[in-house]
Formats: C-alpha cells, sequence, structure tokens
C-alpha cells in the first residue's frame, strides 16, 4: 500500500501525452466558454465553485485531470474519452453500442454530469469535471481507439520524442497560442472569441449548438454523441488522412502542424462555444 502514491505520482510523469487538451487548451475553452454565458450561468456557477473571480471556469481543468490519477477519481479516467472502434482513415464514426465500454465513456458521462448538474445536487468536483469533458469531447483523438488514441503512435515534434496524443493535445495547440500559460490561453480565447462574433465562424457558429438539449437523458446522450461524432470524424479528414505509416517517427512541427492548426483552431473555439450553451441550457433546465 505505501507504494501507491509513489507509483501513481509516476504514472501521471511518464503519461503527459494521456492529459487531454493541455491545461492551456483547457483554460481557452473557459475563456470562450464564460465570455459567452448568460449572467445567472455565470452566477450560479461562480457560487457552486465558491469563486468570484473572472478565472473562475479556467481554474477548473487542471484538477479535474489529476483527480482521475488518485485513488478516489479513479472511476472517473474512462470518462474522458470514447473509444471509437472504427477503422480511420478509410472509415471514421462512433457507435455508443460498441465504443462505450462498461466503465462509461465521455458520451454516458457528460450525460450523466447533465443529470447531476440539474438536480442541484452538484459539488464543485462534479462541475469541475463536466466542464473537463466538454472541452476533451473537441479532441479528435479523444474520440478514437486506434492506438489508444495516438498515445501508442511516437512522433517527434520540434526533435523531442513524444506521441500524436499529446502532440494534439499540446504542441499543436501551443503551436498557435505561443505558449503554456494562462495569459496565452486568454489572448488566443481572445483571437478565438472575435471569430466567433466577426470573423471566420460568425456564419457556423449556430450550426454548432444545433440539437443541444438537455431535457432529458436521450437528448443529453443525443447531444454528448453528436459532439463525439463530430471531434471523431477529424481523425479521418485531418489527423492521420493518410494512416499512421505518415505520422509515425516523423517530426509533426512542420507542415503536418499547418494543416491541424485551422482544425484545433475550430474544435476549441466549438467546444468554447457549446460549453457557454451547455451550461446555460442546465441553468434554464434547474427554474
Ligand atoms: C455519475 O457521476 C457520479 C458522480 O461522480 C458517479 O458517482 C457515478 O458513478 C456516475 N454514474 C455513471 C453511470 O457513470
Amino acid at each position: 500500500m505505501t507504494r501507491t502514491a509513489p507509483l501513481a505520482l509516476l504514472f501521471v510523469a511518464a503519461l503527459p501525452g494521456a492529459m487531454a487538451w493541455g491545461a492551456m487548451g483547457h483554460e481557452t475553452v473557459a475563456y470562450i466558454a464564460s465570455n459567452y454565458v448568460s449572467s445567472s450561468t455565470k452566477s450560479f456557477f461562480q457560487d457552486l465553485l465558491g469563486d468570484t473571480s473572472a478565472d473562475y471556469l479556467a481554474s477548473v481543468a487542471p484538477w479535474a485531470d489529476s483527480y482521475r490519477y488518485t485513488s478516489a477519481g479513479k472511476f472517473t479516467a474512462p470518462f474522458h474519452y470514447i473509444d471509437a472502434n472504427d477503422n480511420p482513415p478509410s472509415s471514421c464514426g462512433v457507435d455508443l453500442d460498441r465504443d462505450c465500454g462498461a466503465e462509461g465513456c465521455i458520451v454516458h458521462a457528460l450525460q450523466n454530469y447533465t443529470t447531476i448538474l440539474i438536480s442541484q445536487e452538484a459539488s464543485n468536483a462534479n462541475l469541475q469535471i463536466a466542464a473537463k469533458l466538454a472541452g476533451d469531447i473537441g479532441q479528435p483523438l479523444h474520440c478514437e481507439a486506434l492506438e489508444i488514441g495516438g498515445n501508442g503512435i511516437d512522433v517527434q515534434y520540434d526533435g523531442e520524442d513524444t506521441n500524436l496524443h499529446a502532440a494534439w493535445d499540446s504542441n499543436i495547440p501551443e503551436s498557435i497560442s505561443g505558449g503554456s500559460s494562462q495569459s496565452s490561453a486568454k489572448s488566443w480565447a481572445e483571437e478565438l472569441i472575435k471569430e466567433i462574433d466577426s470573423g471566420a465562424y460568425k456564419a457556423e457558429a449556430a450550426s454548432w449548438i444545433s440539437g443541444l438539449c438537455v431535457s432529458s437523458a436521450e437528448k443529453q446522450t443525443a447531444t454528448a454523441l453528436k459532439w463525439a461524432t463530430d471531434s471523431n470524424a477529424y481523425v479521418c479528414s485531418t489527423v492521420i488522412p493518410d494512416g499512421i505509416s505518415t505520422v509515425e517517427n516523423k517530426d509533426l512541427s512542420g507542415k503536418y502542424t499547418t494543416t491541424a492548426q485551422p482544425v484545433v483552431d475550430l474544435q476549441i473555439a466549438k467546444q468554447g462555444y457549446r460549453l457557454a450553451k451547455w451550461l446555460d441550457a442546465i441553468v434554464a433546465e434547474i427554474k
């Protein structure tokens, strides 16, 4: 038993790539969401979190990632992804019966935490996990089984050894924002908010939230499944469009990143906007 804690820590240290959009990506999603939530949503969740600062949502992501590696939070580990057993790059797709394991998956977990938040019995831990998952579901490799969501595909980035999952979690997002700090997240969020309000995403933002509905368990599941399916499609189109052999042991910091960046921008903007509207829908359902 005495060995458990140090081993768990080693495990975390050895698996930086299993962390989902790195903290910076999650903070960006959270800052975007904070910009779009209604004022009643904002006060509801600031109350729940006991944090009235502007960073109330941005502060939650790192916690949920470390929680999954503790013994109390171990049960939440499968909630961060869905192992789509599709066949990329020739065919992508998510099938809930096929892909959501007995321990649960990100689609069921989002449904579960939506219900818990509506019930008003949520702890701040529940909200922290839920907000984290709403970000994770936009990372294409969180909706893919192949090589443990790309964790098993070795690549290099700027000459450093890493894996495909980690490149999508952190290296590519940081190539856009310019760093891993919370201030990088904040300025990236500001750029993306401009694109949503008056730029490249203005025409399509409404379609990101079409079908978003939390009024029953079925509709909550359908909403989350739609997000997962949307995200998973990028595995075929952008993550490995020409198969594993074209990325494995290659350095992805050049042309690959140039092609991936618009998808990362889009997925971060989309999940931030969706998180806001989803939290609004939850608060509306409570009244
Ligand atoms: C729903 O979330 C709660 C709170 O974290 C957890 O105790 C429960 O096991 C979850 N249920 C399912 C079916 O995942």
